[in-house]
C-alpha cells in the first residue's frame, strides 16, 4: 500500500511566508449604536473579500429575519454576534476580529459605546495601536466622541482616525465634513495624539471604505482600508527597553537554572547585559530557551526561558531589564485609574494591585481629582464610582519595578482586585513615582515589643469588637477590660464614640469616612500592640475589608475578632441613645442597619449574641478564650 504525502505547492508556501512577514495593526472602533460601527466593520470584511460564501448567504438570510436595512445586506448582523444584542440593537461586549489583506494583518476590537460600558472600551483600547472613532455626519462631535477620545488617549493610543460616517445622509457635503473636522481637532489638541486623520465615508454605501469614491470628489485623502494598510504606528514594544517579568524559576535539575516569562518589551539576545530588579544584580544572557530549542533573539509576547552567565538570585516577581535602561522602583506613585467596581473606590481601603508578575496589597492614599470623561474637566471627590476616571496617589505594601505608562504600557499598567470577591475593579496607568522622604527609616529600638510584653507577662493583641450600634460592644469590652485590669494586665480601650471626639473628629458616617475611621484605628491599635498592650477596639467597623486590614497590620495570632452578633431588632428595641428612632424618622442619614450596610464577619474568633447571654457571660467567654490561647500566660 502506498501512502502519498500531501505537500503544499510552492505557491502556497510562498503565500504563507509572505503572510507571516506582514505587519500587524491592532485597532479599536469606538462609536455608539447609531453611528454605524458594526456596519463599518462588516463592510470592511465584505469589501476586502474576507467573507466566505457561506457567511454571505447566512448574512442574506439573517438580513431577512432581523435586518434593519430593508433589502440591503445588513452588515451589522455579521458583527453583532450576541442574540441579546440583536434584540436590544446594541453591542455589549468586546469582540476581537482578525482579518488580513495583501498588505497587512489586522485585529480589530469592537467595543460598546455606551457610557456604562467604558470599562469594556478600556479593555479593547489597552492593546490597540490606533482608534477609529465614528462620528455621525448629521450630529458632529458629541459628548460621547469626547469620552471615547479621552479614554483612548488615556490608554496610550496615539493615532486616531475620525470616521465621519453617514455622509450619504448629508449629501456628501464638504462643508459639513470641514466643520466636523475643525471641531474635532480643536477639542483633541490637548490629548497628545500624534496623528488625527478625518475620512468622510458611508459604511452603508461602501463610500471611501476600500477605495476613494466619486461621491466625495472634493476629498483628496485616502480611503479607510488603504490608510489602515499603510499607516505607520511608532512606539511599538520592540523599540522599548527589554523587560522580562519573571513568572517562575525553572530548575528541573541542579545543572539548569532558567527564568521564565513572557517578554513584555524590547528584544534580547545572548550576550546582552541585563540587570535584575529589585536586587540590582547584573549579569549577561547566556541562552534563550524555548520548547523548540534555543533562539538567537526574543521579542515581545514570546514566552521564553533565559539562562544567565552568573549565578544570581532571582525569584518570581522580579523583572529582568536591559542593563543600560533599567525600570524604576517605587512603593508610591501617582496613576490614572479607571474604576470598574460596582462598589465605590474608597481611599484608605486595601486592594490587591496586580502587575505583569506580582500581586501586592495597595491603597489609594489620596484621590487628587476625578476627570469628567465627557468634558475633560477636573472634579474633586472623595470616592470613585463605576466607570469614573481619577488621578490618585498609591501606596504599596512593597516596592515594584515599573515604567511610566507613556513609556511602556506593559510595565506601566496594573489592575486592582477586590480582596473579598477577587473581581477586577480597576485598571491603572502609572504616571510617575512619588519620592517619599528617603531619610525616614524604620527605627529598631532596644526596648521592643518582646521586651515590653514579657515585662507585662502577657501576649499583646487586639481584641476587635464589631457589631451594630447598641449591640453591646462597649459594655462587653468594658467588662473584659475591668477583669483583665483586676488580673494585673495592661490594657487600653479604643471606643468609636470616644475616638470620634479626638483623633477622628473630622470624620462622619459616609462609607468613605468609615473606611478612613477604621484604617486609622487599625494603625493606632497596631502601635498599641507594639507597646505590649492588650488593646480592646470597639467600633461598628461595618466592612470586612477594613477589619481584614486591621488584622493584617498586626502579626499572626495578634488579632482576635469578637463579633457581637445581637440582631438589629434587639439593638433597635434597646435604642440606648435614641439614635435608631431618629434614623427611622430620617433625622440621621447613613445609619448602620437602617440605610447603611453592615457586613457580618465570616470567620470571627468569637461570636457572641447579647440577646441570648448576659454581658457578663460574654465577657467570661472572652477572658476564657484569652487564657486558653496563651494570651495571659506568665
Ligand atoms: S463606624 O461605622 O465608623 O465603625 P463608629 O463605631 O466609629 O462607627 O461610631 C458609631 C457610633 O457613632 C454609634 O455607636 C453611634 O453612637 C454614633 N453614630 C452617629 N451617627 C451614626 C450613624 N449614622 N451610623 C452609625 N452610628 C452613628
Amino acid at each position: 500500500m502506498s501512502v502519498s504525502t500531501l505537500k503544499p505547492s510552492d505557491d502556497v508556501i510562498e503565500y504563507l511566508a509572505a503572510h507571516e512577514k506582514k505587519s500587524m495593526l491592532r485597532f479599536i472602533t469606538c462609536g455608539s449604536v447609531d453611528d454605524g460601527k458594526s456596519t463599518l466593520i462588516g463592510r470592511l470584511l465584505y469589501d476586502s473579500k474576507l467573507l466566505y460564501d457561506d457567511q454571505i448567504s447566512a448574512l442574506e438570510s439573517d438580513t431577512k429575519k432581523h435586518g434593519t436595512q430593508g433589502e440591503k445586506i445588513d452588515f451589522a448582523l455579521l458583527v453583532d454576534g450576541l442574540a441579546a444584542e440583536r434584540e436590544q440593537g446594541i453591542t455589549i461586549d468586546v469582540a476581537y476580529r482578525f482579518f488580513s489583506t495583501e498588505k497587512r494583518k489586522f485585529i480589530v476590537a469592537d467595543t460598546p459605546g455606551h457610557e456604562q460600558y467604558t470599562r469594556n472600551m478600556a479593555t479593547g483600547a489597552s492593546t490597540a495601536d490606533l482608534a477609529v472613532i465614528l462620528v455621525d455626519a448629521r450630529k458632529g462631535v458629541l459628548t460621547q466622541t469626547r469620552r471615547h477620545s479621552y479614554i483612548v488617549s488615556l490608554l496610550g493610543i496615539r493615532h486616531v482616525v475620525v470616521a465621519i460616517n453617514k455622509m450619504d445622509l448629508v449629501d456628501y457635503s464638504e462643508s459639513t465634513f470641514d466643520r466636523i473636522e475643525a471641531d474635532y481637532r480643536a477639542f483633541a489638541k490637548d490629548l497628545g495624539f500624534e496623528s488625527i486623520t478625518c475620512i468622510p465615508m458611508s459604511a452603508l454605501e461602501g463610500v471611501n471604505i476600500t477605495k476613494q469614491s466619486s461621491e466625495t470628489g472634493w476629498y483628496q485623502g485616502c480611503a479607510l482600508l488603504p490608510y489602515l494598510e499603510t499607516v505607520k504606528v511608532r512606539g511599538r514594544l520592540e523599540e522599548k527597553p527589554f523587560r522580562l517579568p519573571v513568572q517562575w524559576v525553572n530548575r528541573p535539575n541542579l545543572d539548569f537554572r532558567g527564568f521564565s516569562g513572557t517578554v513584555a518589551s524590547g528584544v534580547v539576545k545572548p550576550g546582552d547585559e541585563i540587570v535584575v530588579l529589585p536586587s540590582a544584580k547584573r549579569s549577561k544572557v547566556k541562552s534563550i530557551v524555548t520548547h523548540d530549542g534555543e533562539l538567537a533573539e526574543a521579542r515581545p509576547d514570546m514566552a521564553v526561558t533565559l539562562t544567565l552567565e552568573d549565578e544570581i538570585d532571582i525569584s518570581r516577581g522580579d523583572i529582568i531589564c536591559a542593563g543600560k535602561a533599567p525600570a524604576e522602583q517605587t512603593d508610591q506613585f501617582a496613576a490614572h485609574l479607571l474604576w470598574m467596581g460596582e462598589d465605590a473606590l474608597y481611599p484608605g481601603r486595601q486592594y490587591l494591585l496586580k502587575t505583569a508578575n506580582r500581586t501586592i496589597p495597595a491603597t489609594v492614599t489620596e484621590l487628587k481629582h476625578k476627570v469628567n470623561v465627557n468634558t475633560l474637566e477636573h472634579m474633586s471627590g472623595k470616592t470613585m464610582e463605576l466607570n469614573e476616571v481619577g488621578f490618585c496617589n498609591f501606596n504599596l505594601a512593597q516596592p515594584i519595578a515599573f515604567d511610566p505608562y507613556k513609556d511602556n504600557p506593559k510595565t506601566g499598567s496594573f489592575i486592582l482586585i477586590d480582596r473579598r470577591t477577587n473581581a477586577t475593579i480597576g485598571v491603572g496607568m502609572i504616571d510617575f513615582s512619588l519620592r517619599r522622604a528617603k531619610n525616614v527609616h524604620w527605627q529598631d529600638l532596644d526596648v521592643n515589643k518582646t521586651v515590653r510584653a514579657s515585662a507585662k507577662h502577657q501576649k499583646p493583641c487586639v481584641l476587635w469588637f464589631t457589631g451594630l450600634s447598641g449591640s453591646g460592644k462597649s459594655t462587653v469590652a468594658n467588662l473584659v477590660e475591668k477583669r483583665l485590669h483586676d488580673m494585673g494586665r495592661h490594657t487600653y480601650t479604643l471606643d468609636g464614640d470616644n475616638v470620634r471626639h479626638g483623633l477622628n473628629k473630622d470624620l462622619g458616617f459616609t462609607d468613605a469616612d468609615r473606611v478612613e475611621n477604621i484604617r486609622r484605628v487599625g494603625e493606632t491599635a497596631r502601635l498599641m500592640v507594639d507597646a505590649g498592650l492588650i488593646v480592646l477596639v470597639s467600633f461598628i467597623s461595618p466592612f470586612q475589608s477594613e477589619r481584614r486590614m486591621a488584622r493584617d497590620v498586626v502579626e499572626d495570632g495578634e488579632f482576635v475578632e469578637v463579633y457581637i452578633s445581637t440582631p438589629l431588632e434587639v439593638c433597635e428595641q434597646r435604642d440606648v441613645k435614641g439614635l435608631y428612632a431618629r434614623a427611622r424618622r430620617g433625622e440621621i442619614k447613613n445609619f448602620t442597619g437602617i440605610d447603611s450596610d453592615y457586613e457580618a464577619p465570616e470567620n470571627a474568633e468569637l461570636d457572641l449574641n447579647t440577646a441570648e447571654m448576659s454581658a457578663a457571660d460574654a465577657a467570661t467567654r472572652i477572658v476564657d478564650y484569652l487564657e486558653k490561647n496563651g494570651y495571659l500566660a506568665g
